[in-house]
């Protein structure tokens, strides 16, 4: 099974970007613990940041023909990005939308996503956490499928 982790805007700023609210693990430390908890559930993890919008459409139409499945967490364009939900749908892999925060304790802009309706779920609120259950959910999930497709 391969797993792409798609990390959106900022998120390479991890570390020392608001660390009250992000936590102070840096996006490579992220990277390798998604790696290292998808040895420990026999998935091959690879991932993905890019600033730009249109980069992270490319991204998910280019690695979709050898991806099962995406975590995301599309930062802000979780909130702003029709085009990024319909490259998501347009490839119809199942995806977890993750976020370090929890967006609905935030302002009022973040409630919105544009994600969330074709994800398999979404885990808002527990770190570096959000990032591993997201991992977990969608691997059983997938896993769950694919015993169905085989009955
Ligand atoms: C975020 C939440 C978003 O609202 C914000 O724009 C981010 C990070 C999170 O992981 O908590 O950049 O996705």
């Amino acid at each position: 099974m391969n797993i792409e982790v798609i990390h959106g805007p900022n998120l390479n700023l991890l570390g020392r970007r608001e660390p009250e609210i992000y936590g102070r693990a840096t996006l490579a430390e992220i990277d390798q613990e998604m790696e290292r908890l998808g040895r420990e559930l026999g998935v091959r993890v690879r991932s993905f940041q890019s600033n730009h919008e249109g980069g992270l459409v490319d991204h998910v139409q280019g690695c979709a023909a050898d991806a099962d499945g995406f975590v995301v967490n599309a930062a802000a364009y979780t909130h702003t990005s029709i085009a990024l939900a319909d490259a998501l749908a347009g490839v119809a892999r199942p995806y977890v939308e993750v976020h370090l925060s929890n967006v609905f304790s935030r302002e009022r802009f973040r409630h919105r996503s544009y994600l969330a309706a074709g994800a398999v779920g979404v885990i808002s609120g527990f770190g570096v956490d959000s990032y591993r259950l997201g991992l977990r959910a969608l691997v059983e999930h997938l896993k769950a499928v694919r015993k169905y497709e085989s009955t």
